[in-house]
C-alpha cells in the first residue's frame, strides 16, 4: 500500500476525512499520542486496524467524537458521573466507558457490551473527526507490543506501507496515553491512568478506585478489567530494569556496571551511555518523552538498560504505569541497601563464586570477617560475651576463644544465646559496608536472619564426597571431623528451598556460566 504523507493543512484533513469516510486508515496526532483511526462504525475498516497493528482482536478501541453531544448516539446512556466529567473535562486526554449503543459494531469494541469514548483535544483531531462525518475508532498508531508513538517519525517506522495516510502534526503535548475510567460498575475505577488525574477525577464526581493492574502486574488467570492490559506493553527490544531509589543511589549503581545502558533524568550523573526522559520533579516533562525515549534507546542498540524510576503520584502514576510495563516489572530496589547473599554449606565452593564476583566488580564482604572483628581486643560486644558467658571468657580485653567455643558450643541452648549477641552486630556491619553492588559471603546466612537484607540469595551447592575432599584439604583435618562439620551445618534442601538461586559447583558444571545467567535475571 502507497501511504500518503500529509500535513495539517484544511486540504489535507478533507483529504484524509474523505479516506476515512471511504474504509481507509489515517494515522493522525492527538495531544496524548498518535492514533490509528478509521470509521468507528464500519466493522471492515475496524477490522483492517486491527491487521495493520497486529492487535489481538479481543482488545477493544477508543471511539474518538468532535463535540460533547456525539457521545449520546454511541452509549445505552450518558449516566450523571459521566455527564459531570464530560462538562467538567472534555475536550481532554480522558476517556469514559458507558454501556454500548447497539450500532457499536462488536470489532469496535472487542466483543464487550462497553464503549470507551474521548473526545480529543487537539484541533487537527477534532478536525479530522468532523471532516470524516463519523466517530472515529483509533488505537495508538504503533505496532502492537511497541512503544506509542509521539512523534509522526515513530509512526512512519511502524505504519509506512501499511495504511493510508499519516497526519503529521509534530509532537504529542502529554506523550502518555488517555486516562481510562470506567464508570460501568458500582463505583467508577481508573483503568489507565494518563495526564487527567485521580485527583483531579475526584473533585468532580468523588471517590475514584485505581485498578489494582495500574501499578502492578496481572496476576495469571486474573480476567482484565480492560483487556489492554493483559498484554505485553511498551516494550522495545532493550531489556529495562527499573531502580527505585534516590538519584545519587542510582549514579552509583549504573556507574559501577559494565556495559549498561541507563534511562535517566536531566542532569543525572552517569558515566554510561544514556537517554534522559525529563526531568525528575517534572511529571508532565516525563510523559511527554518515554516513549521517544523507549525508542532511541533501541536505536543505540541498547541490551540492558537501567531505568530511574518516576514518583508515583499526579501524572507520575500514568509515567510509572508505562515504564513498570516496559521493564516487564522488573524492579531493583536501591532504597535498602543493594546486597546479595551467598551461601552454601562449607566445602561447597562459595570462595570461587565470591572471587568472581569480585572480578565482575562487586564488593564481596566477608561475614567470617565482621565477626572475628567483633571480637577483636577491647570490643564493646565482649562486654555482652562475659556477661553471658562469664568473666573468665575475657582476660585484658582479650577474648579466650578456646574457652568461650567450649561453653557456648556445649548445647543449642548456649550456642543460641552467642548468636543472639553476634547476628544483629554482623547484620548491622554488613549493611554498613554495603555499597551499590556488594555481595555478603556468609556460611551463617539463614542462621543469622540475614536473608531478609538481602535483595536476592545465591547458594553454592556441591555433592557431599567433593565437600569432604575440599575440607580435609583446605583445614588439614580428618574426614570423621569434616564429616562432623558438615552434619552441623543445614541440610542442602534448606539452602535450596530458601535460597532465590542455586548455583551448582560439582567440577562438571561451569559456575562462571550459571553465576553470569543469574546475575542476568537479578540485575
Ligand atoms: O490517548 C489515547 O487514548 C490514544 C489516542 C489515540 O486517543 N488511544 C489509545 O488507544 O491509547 P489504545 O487502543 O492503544 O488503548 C485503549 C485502551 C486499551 O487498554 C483498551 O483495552 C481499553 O482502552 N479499552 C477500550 N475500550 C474498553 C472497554 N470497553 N472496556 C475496558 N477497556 C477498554
Ligand atoms: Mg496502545
Amino acid at each position: 500500500m502507497n501511504t500518503k504523507f500529509l500535513t495539517t493543512s484544511k486540504q489535507d484533513i478533507e483529504l484524509a476525512g474523505e479516506i476515512i469516510r471511504r474504509g481507509g486508515l489515517v494515522a493522525f496526532p492527538t495531544e496524548t499520542v498518535y492514533g490509528l483511526g478509521a470509521n468507528a462504525l464500519d466493522e471492515n475498516a475496524v477490522k483492517s486496524i486491527f491487521a495493520a497493528k497486529g492487535r489481538p482482536a479481543d482488545n477493544p478501541l477508543i471511539v474518538h467524537i468532535a463535540e460533547k453531544e456525539d457521545i449520546i448516539p454511541l452509549v445505552k446512556e450518558v449516566t450523571p458521573k459521566a455527564k459531570a466529567l464530560i462538562d467538567a473535562f472534555f475536550p481532554a486526554p480522558l476517556t469514559v466507558i458507558l454501556e454500548k449503543a447497539e450500532r457499536i459494531p462488536y470489532v469496535t469494541s472487542g466483543g464487550l457490551e462497553t464503549v470507551a469514548v474521548r473526545m480529543p483535544e487537539n484541533e487537527t483531531a477534532r478536525a479530522l473527526i468532523k471532516a470524516s462525518g463519523c466517530p472515529i475508532a483509533a488505537p495508538s498508531a504503533n505496532t502492537s507490543g511497541l512503544p506509542s508513538p509521539t512523534k509522526a517519525q515513530h509512526v512512519i517506522s511502524d505504519m509506512t506501507g501499511k495504511i493510508d495516510a499519516i497526519i503529521d502534526g509534530g509532537e504529542c503535548k502529554f506523550g502518555v496515553e488517555s486516562t481510562v475510567i470506567t464508570l460501568v460498575g458500582e463505583k467508577p475505577v481508573i483503568l489507565r491512568p494518563g495526564a487527567v488525574t485521580k485527583e483531579m477525577l475526584e473533585k468532580v464526581i468523588g471517590e475514584v478506585e485505581v485498578s489494582p493492574a495500574v501499578l502492578s502486574g496481572m496476576k495469571e488467570n486474573e480476567t482484565a478489567a480492560s483487556p489492554g492490559m493483559k498484554y505485553k506493553h511498551y516494550s522495545p527490544k532493550a531489556e529495562i530494569v527499573i531502580v527505585e531509589g534516590e538519584k545519587v543511589r542510582f549514579e552509583e549503581f549504573v556507574n559501577a556496571l559494565p556495559d549498561c545502558f541507563a534511562l535517566c533524568f536531566e542532569g543525572d550523573r552517569v558515566n554510561v551511555p544514556h537517554i534522559t526522559y525529563g526531568k525528575e520533579n517534572d511529571d508532565l516533562s516525563q510523559a511527554r518523552e518515554l516513549f521517544d525515549a523507549l525508542r532511541r534507546l533501541d536505536e543505540m542498540g541498547a541490551k540492558k538498560v537501567y531505568a530511574r524510576a518516576p514518583h508515583k503520584n499526579g501524572v507520575g502514576m500514568a509515567v510509572y504505569n508505562r515504564i513498570i510495563r516496559a521493564a516487564a516489572f522488573r524492579t531493583v530496589d536501591l532504597k535498602k541497601p543493594f546486597l546479595i547473599g551467598l551461601t552454601g554449606r562449607t566445602g561447597a565452593g562459595k570462595g570461587y563464586v565470591g572471587e568472581l564476583l569480585t572480578e565482575l566488580g562487586f564488593k564481596v564482604i566477608d561475614s567470617d570477617k565482621i565477626s572475628r572483628a567483633l571480637t577483636e581486643k577491647n570490643s564493646p560486644v565482649l562486654k555482652e560475651i562475659q556477661k553471658t558467658f562469664g568473666e573468665d571468657t575475657v582476660k585484658d580485653g582479650v577474648l579466650d576463644r578456646a574457652l568461650l567455643a567450649k561453653r557456648a558450643f556445649k548445647s543449642r541452648e548456649e550456642t543460641d544465646k552467642l548468636n543472639k549477641i553476634m547476628h544483629p552486630e554482623i547484620i548491622k556491619r554488613s549493611i554498613a559496608e554495603a555499597t551499590a553492588l556488594s555481595v555478603i559471603d556468609a556460611p551463617q546466612l539463614f542462621e543469622a536472619g540475614l536473608q531478609n537484607e538481602c535483595f536476592k540469595v545465591i547458594s553454592v551447592i556441591a555433592p557431599q564426597e567433593i565437600c569432604l575432599k575440599r575440607i580435609m584439604e583446605r583445614d588439614g583435618i580428618s574426614r570423621e571431623r569434616a564429616l562432623e562439620r558438615i552434619n552441623a551445618q543445614l541440610s542442602e534442601e534448606y539452602y535450596i528451598k530458601n535460597s532465590d538461586f542455586v548455583i551448582i559447583n560439582d567440577l562438571k558444571s561451569d559456575v562462571k556460566a550459571q553465576l553470569l545467567e543469574i546475575l542476568d535475571e537479578i540485575m
